[in-house]
Order: C-alpha cells, then sequence, then structure tokens
C-alpha cells in the first residue's frame, strides 16, 4: 500500500501522498498544499526540499555514497575514462566501444569555435577572473548557436551535446590564455578530450608540448569525480534557468555563475589559498581551526563541510589517495599537502567538526593536484566547471524532456502593509 502523510492546519486534516525513490528516499508530495490549505512551505536554502525526481545521480549523505546511474563512483574513477562517464551521465547507458568513438568523433565536428569569439575575448582584462570570462564567453556563444535544440529530436539534442561538450573545453582553455597572454589554441581533432585540455592551455607556438600521461590520467579522474552531483547550487541553477526554456549554453553560462562562489566550486581555489596563508603564516594548523571555530571571525575551513554529506565525501577519500600517488609519481614534494593533511587530522578530532558532521569534501585535496600538474590556482574552479559539464547538460536535458514546469518559487511576504502614498514634500 502506497503511504502517505497527514497534515493538520487550521482545525483541518489533509492527507499528501508520499513518493518513494528507487533508493528508499521519501518525500511528502506537497503539489496541491497551498490549493487546498491555502499555505505553502518555507525553506530558505532548500535544506528540505526536493526540486525534481530524478534519474542521474544517488548521493546518500550520512552513508557517503555517490553514484551515477547506478554505477559507483570509486568503480568508475577507477575503471572508466572521462568521455565514457559523460556519455553515461548524459546519455543513461554506459556506451559500447563503438558508441564511445563516435561519440568522440561527434564532438571533434564542434571543436572549432567561431573566430568572432576572439573579439569578445579581447575585450576582458588580462586580470578577469576565468570563471567570470567563461560565463561571458559562454553565454556569447549562443550569438553564434542562435538554433533553438528541439529537445524532443533525439538527433538535434545529441548534436546540442556534442557542441557544448566539444567549444565549452575550448573556451575554457581560452580564459588561461587570455589571463597569460597566450595566443589562443585550437582543439586538435587527433587527440583526445583531455589529452587536448593539456594542448589547448599549454601548447605555444615556440615548440610541441609533450603530454605526461600520469597528468592526463589524474585529470581524467578528476574530472569524472566533478562529473555530477544531483541538485546542487549551479545545477539547480542550470535546471531553473532551463525551466523557462531558455537555451543550453544560456543556461549552463548561469551553471557556471553559480559555481564561481566559494562556498561552491569556488572553494578549491579558496582552499589552496588558505593552505598557502597557513604556510606562509608557519604552518600552525591548530590556529586557523580555532580561526573557523570562533564565532566572530567569518574564516571559514574551506573544503570542509557540506550541505548533503555529513560524513566523508567520497570523492575526498579518492581525491586524497590520488593526491599522494600523483605527486610521487610527478617526485612532487609539496608541502602544502602535509599542511593540508595536518589540518585534516586535527578537524577529525577536534568536537566542533565532529559535532557538526563536517568532514573534507571535494575541494579540499583536489587544489593540491591541480598544483601538481601545473594548473594555476585561478584556474582551478574551471577545473571543476568542465568536470561538471555533463552533469549540467544532462540535468537539463532531463528537465526539458520532462517537461518540468518553469521553477518559480513563493515566499513569505514580510514588509510594509498598503501605505498611502507620500508626496516628495512630505518625506
Ligand atoms: N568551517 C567552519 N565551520 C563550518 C564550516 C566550515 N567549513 N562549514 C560549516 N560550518 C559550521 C557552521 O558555522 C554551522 O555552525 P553552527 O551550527 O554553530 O551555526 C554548522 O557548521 C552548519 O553549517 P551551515 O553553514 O549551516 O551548513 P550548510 O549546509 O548551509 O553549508 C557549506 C554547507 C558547504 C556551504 C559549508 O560547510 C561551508 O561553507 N564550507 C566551506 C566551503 C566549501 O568547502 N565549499 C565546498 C562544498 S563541496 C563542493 C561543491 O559541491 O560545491
Amino acid at each position: 500500500m502506497s503511504k502517505t502523510a497527514i497534515l493538520e492546519f487550521d482545525g483541518n486534516k489533509y492527507e499528501f501522498p508520499v513518493i518513494v525513490g528507487s533508493e528508499n528516499e521519501a518525500a511528502i508530495d506537497i503539489d496541491k498544499l497551498r490549493a487546498l490549505t491555502g499555505a505553502i512551505t518555507l525553506d530558505p536554502g532548500y535544506k528540505n526540499s526536493g526540486s525534481c525526481k530524478s534519474e542521474i545521480t544517488f548521493l546518500d549523505g550520512e552513508e557517503g555514497i555517490l553514484r551515477y546511474r547506478g554505477y559507483a563512483i570509486e568503480d568508475l574513477a577507477e575503471k572508466a575514462g572521462f568521455l565514457e562517464v559523460s556519455y553515461l551521465v548524459i546519455f543513461g547507458e554506459l556506451p559500447t566501444q563503438e558508441q564511445l568513438v563516435q561519440f568522440e568523433n561527434d564532438i571533434r565536428k564542434y571543436t572549432l569555435v567561431n573566430e568572432e569569439m576572439k573579439n569578445i575575448i579581447d575585450g576582458f582584462p588580462k586580470t578577469a577572473h576565468p570563471m567570470g570570462v567563461l560565463s561571458s564567453l559562454t553565454s556569447a556563444l549562443t550569438a553564434f548557436n542562435p538554433k533553438v535544440v528541439n529537445v524532443e529530436n533525439e538527433k538535434e539534442m545529441y548534436e546540442a551535446v556534442c557542441k557544448t561538450m566539444g567549444k565549452f573545453l575550448v573556451i575554457a582553455t581560452w580564459t588561461y590564455r587570455k589571463m597569460m597572454g597566450f595566443p589562443l589554441n585550437y582543439y586538435d581533432n587527433t587527440k583526445g578530450y583531455v589529452e587536448n585540455f593539456l594542448h589547448l592551455m599549454f601548447e605555444l607556438p615556440t615548440g610541441p608540448y609533450k603530454v605526461n600521461p600520469v597528468v592526463v590520467d589524474a585529470l581524467d579522474k578528476l574530472f569524472i569525480l566533478h562529473a555530477d552531483h544531483e541538485q546542487n547550487c549551479s545545477t539547480s541553477t542550470v535546471r531553473i534557468v532551463g525551466s523557462s526554456h531558455a537555451g543550453l549554453f544560456a543556461s549552463i553560462s548561469a551553471g557556471v555563475s553559480a559555481l564561481w562562489g566559494p562556498l561552491h566550486g569556488g572553494a578549491n581555489q579558496a582552499v589552496l589559498e588558505m593552505l598557502e596563508a597557513i604556510q606562509k603564516d608557519g604552518g600552525d594548523a591548530e590556529k586557523y581551526l580555532a580561526k573557523a571555530k570562533d564565532k566572530d571571525d567569518p574564516f571559514r575551513l574551506m573544503g570542509f563541510g557540506h550541505r548533503v554529506y555529513k560524513n566523508f565525501d567520497p570523492r575526498a577519500k579518492i581525491i586524497k589517495k590520488a593526491a599522494d600517488e600523483v605527486l610521487n609519481t610527478l617526485g612532487v614534494d609539496d608541502p602544502i599537502l602535509d599542511i593540508a593533511k595536518k589540518l585534516e587530522a586535527s578537524a577529525l578530532v577536534d568536537d566542533y567538526f565532529v559535532s557538526r558532521k563536517l568532514y573534507p569534501n571535494v575541494d579540499f585535496y583536489s587544489g593540491i593536484i591541480y598544483r601538481a600538474l601545473g594548473i594555476p590556482t585561478e584556474m582551478f574552479t574551471v577545473m571543476f566547471a568542465i568536470g561538471r559539464l555533463p552533469g549540467w547538460i544532462a540535468q537539463w536535458k532531463e528537465m526539458r524532456i520532462n517537461k518540468e514546469p518553469i521553477g518559480r518559487p513563493r515566499q513569505i511576504y514580510t514588509g510594509y502593509p498598503l501605505r498611502d502614498f507620500k508626496p516628495m514634500n512630505q518625506r
């Protein structure tokens, strides 16, 4: 028998259906709440509100579980490649070898970005943050690709996916080239997707760039770990912007802006800056833990805590192990890794962090790997965006295919009641 929930309000009883997910999470379906009772729910930050049903990602924050389309993140990070996982996230099944080759080839058809985009990037100062430039360039892609995708048409949707995957990678790396004053580079269709990222970023006209396979492998893993994370801030942004039937590029551009904030994807840059500051200040981890605990100090331990995980972020576990491996393989001895480990060890036995269930999140160790791979700090959140792209695409596509209504929350108005207009001479 299906479950229901009873609400008593203003002396009346109402019954609401309960929706149970495939992993037994329950939701009280309040679709008819306002129509029946005249009241709404209030849930700032949406801590208790589901915005949709989704088949893409399963996350259990209490148990520290993350799965894309039913596959454990640990398996995917170890056994699959980024494009393979992107295909899985976007289309729902792991690709066959043939489908994967086709996908990669189809992305290659769209890797040339319109030359006029260069005029737009020229207008930015070199000092502009790459995430701001990326959001603007993604939005600008709409001007060069104005055709509205018919989501019902599988072929059109597939082309839009390939186009977005191809062009976004190129413009993401252009933000770095701009910052460095390097000439903008072109995608090389003879190379792989992740390899191309390195080529686009680092190859200069003055000489060939030799790709290190260790770096490609590490990046592949990092991108996979970031590929989707259900209804987080940027993904919800992409879905809500798309719910007005704004296009894919416009929606993703909004997602990039949402990701930029230091409480979300911007935390990876903030973590590294924090670790560098601790190092400069003598390496005293305890001093910074005390600052993070002090309610009069706005400082937070960046890379710690998560809205959903009240246990280890499974991504952080994988990244911590990978950080050790990558640094060892590359022969990099980074004292910042030791500071990070010291901070983590102290926080994990500190009552403040234990009682609030604050554990390292995905951003805590990722920056250390990026740094070892030669990625500059300002680009860390762009790396997150490249990894998250398949998730944004998949969620946008799902929202449109499910014909979700326009996202439009309500509010409780707490301002003045009706007032008489005061003429200027009486104010
Ligand atoms: N350092 C110190 N105290 C913290 C931290 C932290 N990093 N995170 C949470 N708290 C405290 C917070 O002050 C509050 O304490 P109290 O109950 O005494 O008021 C309690 O823990 C609960 O925090 P909250 O802010 O209500 O929790 P939230 O779910 O709204 O916020 C968060 C989650 C990720 C924004 C927050 O933990 C945070 O700011 N972390 C640092 C930034 C960060 O690393 N962000 C990356 C998130 S993972 C990547 C991604 O998906 O974006």
